[in-house]
């Protein structure tokens, strides 16, 4: 068995309080990287932490909103100040607002570019300095040191979905920032990379009952979740013919994360049981 050791990295992880970016979390710090754990909820990303604490791993919990201007340069800032570098960045924050074209507000629309494009762009920019200085002088030295990242998209982005006018733009978006960067960052040894996910069982698709979970942004409460009968019909059409774990999820972004991509640059991997809308 191949084993993957991140001893001596260190990742920041978006939107890491629950779901999927907690899996990824818990996955790296299993691995040996030291975690900066970011969430909107304070709460969520301290428990993230103390679940990475409590397996052995190193964490750091930043709680703020992602999309805040100037809180990406305090996460970049928490990975090198707490654990003196930044190797890993995985921008995972994102929540749906859905709605078909005629009733998305601008609001609405720009929300959904806010969480899924401007902050993962404001991120990599806030790690840039960091990475770039760090890349020449290894270069200098005659070491060559990969750095990781992922962003994290979706099939509504690689395939379009009706009713996620805004999310699916920002999700087909972050694939050419993800091209770009990997672009204008293989010269510094970064890997750039996307994972698209199908349906993976979090907060994010909980079936829609009534009573349902929200997450509150700028002072809008916005509710999460599928309805059921959506869920029943994907299963249906999913050759692998259930939804994915967080666990399953993560597992794919670790590829990305670990010296097995090192030679892997601008792609997407999508995780999704082998669906597609
Ligand atoms: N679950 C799925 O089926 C699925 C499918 C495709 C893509 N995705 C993507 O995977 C990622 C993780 O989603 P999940 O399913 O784990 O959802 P989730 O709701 O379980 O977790 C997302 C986390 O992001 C946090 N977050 C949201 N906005 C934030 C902000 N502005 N600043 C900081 N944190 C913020 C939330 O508080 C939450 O803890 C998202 O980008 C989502 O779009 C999920």
């Amino acid at each position: 068995m191949i084993g993957i050791s991140l001893d001596g990295r260190t990742a920041l992880v978006t939107g890491s309080g629950r779901g999927i970016g907690q899996a990824i979390a818990l996955q790296l710090a299993g691995a040996g990287a030291s975690v900066v754990v970011n969430d909107l909820d304070e709460a969520a990303a301290k428990q993230t932490a103390e679940l990475v604490s409590q397996a052995g791993g190193k964490a750091f919990a930043l709680a703020g909103d992602v999309t805040a201007p100037g809180f990406p340069e305090q996460l970049a800032e928490a990975a090198v100040n707490n654990f003196g570098s930044l190797d890993i960045i995985v921008n995972n924050a994102g929540y749906t607002w859905d709605t078909v074209i005629q009733k998305t507000t601008d609001q609405q629309f720009q929300a959904m570019l806010d969480i899924h494009l401007v902050a993962p762009f404001r991120v990599l920019r806030a790690a840039s300095g960091w990475i770039r200085e760090k890349a020449k002088r290894e270069t200098a030295e005659g070491r060559r040191v990969m750095r990781k990242v992922v962003n994290i998209t979706s099939i509504a982005g690689t395939d379009g979905n009706a009713g996620q006018i805004g999310y699916s733009s920002g999700k087909a978006g972050i694939i050419g920032m993800t091209k770009t960067m990997a672009k204008e960052w293989g010269r510094y040894n970064v890997n750039v990379n996307a994972v698209g996910f199908g349906l993976i069982e979090t907060r994010l698709i909980q079936p829609l009952t009534g009573q349902d979970a929200s997450i509150e942004i700028k002072g809008n409460k916005i509710a999460v979740g599928v309805q059921p009968k959506v869920l029943e019909n994907v299963k249906a059409i999913c050759p692998l013919g259930r939804l994915g774990t967080p666990q399953e999820a993560a597992s794919a972004v670790l590829f990305f994360c670990s010296p097995l991509s090192d030679y892997v640059t601008g792609e997407v991997l999508i995780c999704g049981g082998g669906l597609h809308f």
